[in-house]
């Protein structure tokens, strides 16, 4: 089990976690689901979280029975008809959309001289974190064009850590997404699942939401890891 004491550095999530896009693309893909007549739900909502792009389109089809309906290429103008939407909807971005509390959070670690990277699945996760202003406290990014899959699939989060020049014991995760805690939990970092536990109860430490996410939370929580395993 590892220890809070052992951890130094920090791998991120970023729509859902750090910031509310989460609600935008949720918002882009509705509109491109009943466009494709396919019935949007919470559901479905929750599925799409943490997925990169074709991968979010092909499930909506599927979810709607239209797996087999449209050509390659007919599916890569639907995708980017979804960029198109989300992007509007990013035009108006400011730092009104960062999540309570995670400027702070993300400051106070930087300031604690924590490494700190990116986990994002989105190719538009540099435009958004520039808009927030908080580009400047990442030490890297991991490029989603560069990797073999996608969450759940673990590789976004080991090579989170291996770009910092950590092993991913020494780094915690944090995912708003089903996919996103099982790839952390994948990749050998201890993972923080911020939302519904009811959801996220394959994360080692849960949050309901971004205003618990603290250092001291975090160290709190894995303390009562080790003691609780260190009296079974
Ligand atoms: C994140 C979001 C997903 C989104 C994916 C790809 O993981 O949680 O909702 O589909 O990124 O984003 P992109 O901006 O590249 O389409
Ligand atoms: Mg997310």
């Amino acid at each position: 089990m590892v220890k809070f004491e052992q951890i130094k550095g920090f791998v991120f999530d970023l729509d859902g976690v750090i910031a509310n896009t989460s609600a935008y693309h949720a918002q882009a893909w509705h509109q491109l689901a009943d466009e494709l007549d396919v019935t949007w739900t919470e559901d479905l909502g929750n599925q799409l979280k943490g997925v990169g792009r074709m991968d979010s389109l092909n499930l909506i089809l599927k979810y709607g029975g239209k797996e087999n309906d449209y050509t390659e290429d007919e599916k890569i103008k639907y995708a980017a008809e979804k960029n198109d939407n989300y992007l509007k909807l990013l035009e108006s971005l400011d730092k009104s959309v960062i999540l309570p509390g995670m400027g702070e959070f993300i400051k106070d670690i930087a300031d604690h001289h924590y490494l700190i990277s990116l986990a994002s699945s989105s190719k538009n996760s540099p435009r958004v974190l520039e808009k927030l202003d908080l580009a400047k406290y990442f030490n890297e990014r991991v490029d989603p064009v560069t990797l073999k899959h996608g969450k759940p699939d673990p590789e976004i989060y080991t090579r989170g850590a291996e770009i910092l020049n950590l092993k991913p014991e020494e780094c915690v995760g944090l995912e708003d997404a089903v996919a996103g805690v099982k790839a952390i939990n994948g990749s050998g970092e201890t993972s923080v699942g911020i939302g519904d536990p009811k959801i996220l109860h394959e994360a080692d430490i849960n949050f309901n939401d971004t205003s618990e996410v603290t250092l001291e939370n975090i160290k709190k929580a894995m303390d009562q890891m080790s003691d609780s395993i260190a009296t079974d």
